[in-house]
C-alpha cells in the first residue's frame, strides 16, 4: 500500500465529515428559518383573526346602531304625521265653528221667531231679497205677490209636485209688508172689531212680513177660501207640506188665532220634519229650541 494512502483517506474524510457538517449546520439553519417563519405567520394569523373579529364585533354594533335610528327615525315621521294629522283636525275643526258663526251672523234671525203676539218686526223690516212669484201659481194673476229669494225654491216645488199630484194649490197670500197688514187689519177691524183680533195680527206680527209665510187657496175656491179645510189641497199639504219644510202655524185649538188651515210658514225641512215626527206643532217648542234650526234652514 502506498504510505500516501492513509493520509489521502483521512484527508477525505475530514472534506467529508466537513461537508457532513455544512449539510447539517446548513439544513438546521433552513429548519430555523422556517420556524420563524412559521411563528411568525401564525402570529399575523393570529392578529388578523383577532381584527377580523373586532371589525365583526364593530359592524355589529354599528348596525344594530344604524336600526335603532332607523326605528327612532320611523317613529319620529309617525309622531311627527300624527301631529300634523291633528294639527289639521284642529285647523279644520276651527274652521267649521268659524263658518258655522259666519253663516249664523249672516242668517236672519228672524226667520225662525214666534211672531204671534209675542214678537214683533218692525216697519222697515222685509226679507233680504225677494222674488215676484209667476202668476200661474197665484189666483190675482193681476196682484203681485213676492216671496223670499231663499224660499221660493222650496215653494215652487211643493207647488209642482202638488199639480203633478192633481191637487188644486193655488197662492192666495204672500209676502204683505208692514204698511199692507196695517192696511188690512184695519178693514177688518171695520168689519169685525175686535173679534179681527181671532184671525188677522196687527202690523208687526204677521209672519207674512217674513217673506216666507204662504196662505193657499184653490183655483175653484179663489178669495174665499175660509173653507180650504175641505179641500183635497188641505189633506195633501198635511201629508206632504213638511216634506219641503213648510207647516201650519195655526192648527185646531192654538192660543193664537182661529184654525187657518191655509196658513203656511216655511221653517226648514229638518224643523218641518221634527214637528211632523213628534206630532208637535211650531208654537209648542221654545224659542231656544226653535233656533238650533237657524243655521240649516235653508239647506235642501
Ligand atoms: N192670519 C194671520 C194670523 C196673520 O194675519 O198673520
Ligand atoms: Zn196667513
Amino acid at each position: 500500500m502506498n504510505p500516501e494512502s492513509p493520509r489521502k483517506i483521512n484527508i477525505l474524510l475530514a472534506l467529508l465529515v466537513l461537508v457532513l457538517f455544512l449539510g447539517l449546520g446548513y439544513l438546521g439553519y433552513q429548519n430555523y428559518r422556517l420556524t420563524q417563519e412559521k411563528t411568525a405567520l401564525e402570529i399575523e394569523l393570529t392578529n388578523t383573526k383577532q381584527d377580523f373579529a373586532s371589525t365583526t364585533e364593530k359592524l355589529g354594533a354599528d348596525i344594530e346602531a344604524f336600526k335603532a335610528l332607523l326605528v327612532a327615525t320611523q317613529n319620529d315621521k309617525v309622531n311627527a304625521e300624527q301631529n300634523a294629522r291633528a294639527q289639521q283636525e284642529a285647523l279644520d275643526a276651527m274652521s267649521n265653528t268659524l263658518g258655522l258663526y259666519q253663516k249664523l251672523a249672516t242668517t236672519d234671525r228672524e226667520l225662525l221667531a214666534k211672531y204671534s203676539k209675542t214678537y214683533f218686526l218692525n216697519e222697515n223690516y222685509s226679507p233680504a231679497r225677494s222674488v215676484t212669484v209667476p202668476s200661474s201659481y197665484t189666483i190675482e194673476p193681476l196682484k203681485e205677490k213676492m216671496i223670499s229669494v231663499d224660499v221660493w225654491p222650496f215653494l215652487q216645488k211643493l207647488l209642482d209636485d202638488a199639480t203633478t199630484a192633481n191637487v188644486d194649490l193655488k197662492i192666495a197670500s204672500a209676502f204683505r209688508s208692514f204698511d199692507t197688514q196695517s192696511t188690512l187689519k184695519t178693514t177688518y177691524k171695520v168689519t169685525y172689531g175686535s173679534g179681527a183680533n181671532r184671525f188677522s195680527a196687527d202690523q208687526g206680527y204677521s209672519e207674512h212680513q217674513l217673506g216666507t209665510t204662504i196662505d193657499f187657496t184653490t183655483a175653484k175656491l179663489g178669495t174665499s177660501f175660509a173653507t180650504f179645510e175641505k179641500t183635497p189641497a188641505f189633506v195633501w199639504l198635511k201629508e206632504n207640506a213638511y216634506k219641503y219644510g213648510f207647516i201650519l202655524s195655526y192648527p185646531k185649538n192654538n192660543t193664537y188665532y182661529i184654525f187657518e188651515p191655509w196658513h203656511w210658514r216655511f221653517v226648514g225641512k229638518a224643523l218641518a220634519q221634527r214637528l211632523h215626527d213628534e206630532n208637535k206643532n211650531f208654537y209648542d217648542l221654545s224659542q231656544r229650541d226653535i233656533n238650533e234650526y237657524l243655521i240649516t234652514i235653508f239647506n235642501q
